[in-house]
């Protein structure tokens, strides 16, 4: 539990002490008490991860109320990529707040907005025309994109893929493939959905040409490449399990795609903004993605999501088909133009990268020394480890929800995901300091040795 040393990160957020401290059992009383609250007052189906109340964060730190500091390797979901409370994202926010709140776009637009917008279409893959529109969460900016596919070609069908997530709106469940927690009970789903096989390297043993034909052969087979309006695919699985395609997977999808008048869908909702060491992840794969869905990421905790894309086909709407009362707000907006300007000028990409590598480096050596770490996967400051049952590639879920939990209770924050709830997935702020992510996978390595 030692102070870590701050200056080898861009240090966003409050100034907060950059340590581990633990000063009760998490959770500690006062925690315990907003969790009993939360119990009474708040639907039981909104879960939580880690118990506790939370007052401040900043750096690769969260602290709670009873004055406990977690090192924060999960930055809220992907969100906080730019840090907590950016000084630059908090400073934005306060100027726009004291000037308007709303107008709502659809009524009396406003800069911010159009600005959000050209720097989106300045930033993501590609140097054809690009249009964009905002919208507040990933799953609204998925929604988005499956309208906008679909009104372009005049086609119903949509393909998304083993083990996606793309949300728990309507339509998103019916393309998030697994069921519990997200789907279990809410059907019936949209229709017109249909489910394609991933690229899954350490499960299907498969390389990346045939998977895609596995892929192809079931669109062409089963929907028809003539009722097919989009293929949506996250380009490295996020809920699913950080799964990574094997090389020349995507690039044929959006060869097949575009010999086919298919829009291509990259789901940059997790993966956009830096986090894999690239602005979006399909520079990665060399992809050019028709449109591409944003969000987490790109205001720096504030709640804003968008479609980008080929000015063409996000023109097909007519006027009013697009938007909603929030959609774009001058707060969230403001957001994303300060964490936009702290990516590019902080050096963002590149600090991903050496996150990455830690991260990485680290995570091999443990698996090295532990036949329960059946894979480490991942880009930039995004990556898994999966269990398995030693010898086999059977998921231990049990292992990965032990681990985690006893991480938690040692003041550091990781997040599970996958299909089989088998992987532990690090995604952390981009501001934390070198030596409090080591600490925190130094605690990682403790509570694996001791399950
Ligand atoms: C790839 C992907 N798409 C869509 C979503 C849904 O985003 P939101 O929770 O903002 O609706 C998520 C959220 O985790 C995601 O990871």
């Amino acid at each position: 539990m030692s102070l870590t040393d701050a200056t080898t990160a861009p240090l966003g957020g409050p100034t907060l002490p950059q340590e581990r401290r633990l000063v009760t059992a998490i959770p500690g009383p006062r925690s315990e008490e907003l969790l009993a609250r939360k119990a009474d007052a708040v639907a039981a189906g909104v879960g939580h991860t880690a118990p506790i109340a939370a007052v401040a964060a900043g750096g690769g730190v969260v602290v709670d109320a009873d004055g406990n500091s977690l090192i924060d390797l999960g930055s809220g979901i992907a969100v906080t990529t730019v840090g907590n409370a950016h000084p630059k994202v908090v400073a934005a926010v306060q100027a726009q707040v004291a000037q308007f709140t709303h107008t709502c776009f659809m009524i009396s637009p406003y800069e911010s907005y159009v600005a959000v917008s050209e720097a989106l279409n300045r930033l993501t893959p590609g140097d054809h025309a690009k249009k964009s529109a905002l919208f507040n969460s990933g799953a609204e900016a998925v929604e988005n994109a499956v309208k906008i596919a679909r009104k372009h070609t005049g086609r119903q069908a949509v393909v998304a893929f083993d083990h996606a997530y793309h949300g728990r709106t309507n339509l998103t469940m019916a393309l998030t493939a697994k069921a519990m927690p997200y789907k279990s009970g809410f059907g019936p789903f949209a229709g017109e959905v249909y489910r394609a096989p991933l690229s899954y390297p350490f499960r299907d043993g498969l390389d990346g040409a045939t998977a895609a034909r596995n892929a192809i052969a079931m669109m062409e087979k089963q929907i028809g490449a003539d009722n097919l309006a989009a293929v949506i695919i996250e380009p490295i699985q996020g809920e699913g399990g950080f799964i990574v395609p094997a090389d020349g997977f995507l690039p044929e999808l959006v060869r097949w795609c575009n010999e086919n008048g298919v829009v291509f869908i990259a789901d940059e909702v997790q993966t956009g903004f830096a986090r894999t060491g690239a602005m979006f992840a399909s520079e990665i794969f060399g992809i050019v993605p028709d449109l591409i869905t944003t969000a987490k990421g790109i205001a720096g905790g504030l709640p804003l999501a968008a479609v980008t894309g080929r000015a063409e086909i996000m023109d097909a709407s007519h006027t009013g088909g697009l938007g909603g009362t929030y959609g774009g707000n001058p707060i969230a907006c403001a957001a994303a133009l300060a964490a936009i300007e702290a990516y590019e000028e902080e050096g963002l990409v590149e600090r991903a990268k050496a996150v990455g590598a830690i991260l990485t480096d680290r995570l091999s050596a443990m698996q090295a020394a532990d036949p329960r770490i059946g894979d480490v996967r991942g880009h930039g400051a995004m990556v898994a480890i999966e269990f398995v049952v030693p010898g086999t590639n059977a998921p231990d879920a049990g292992l990965a929800g032990a681990v985690a939990k006893a991480c938690i209770a040692e003041g550091v924050i990781v997040l599970t995901c996958g299909t089989y709830g088998n992987v532990i997935r690090f995604l952390p702020p981009l501001s934390i300091p070198d030596a409090l992510l080591h600490e925190g996978l130094d605690v990682v390595a403790a509570a694996l040795a001791a399950a």
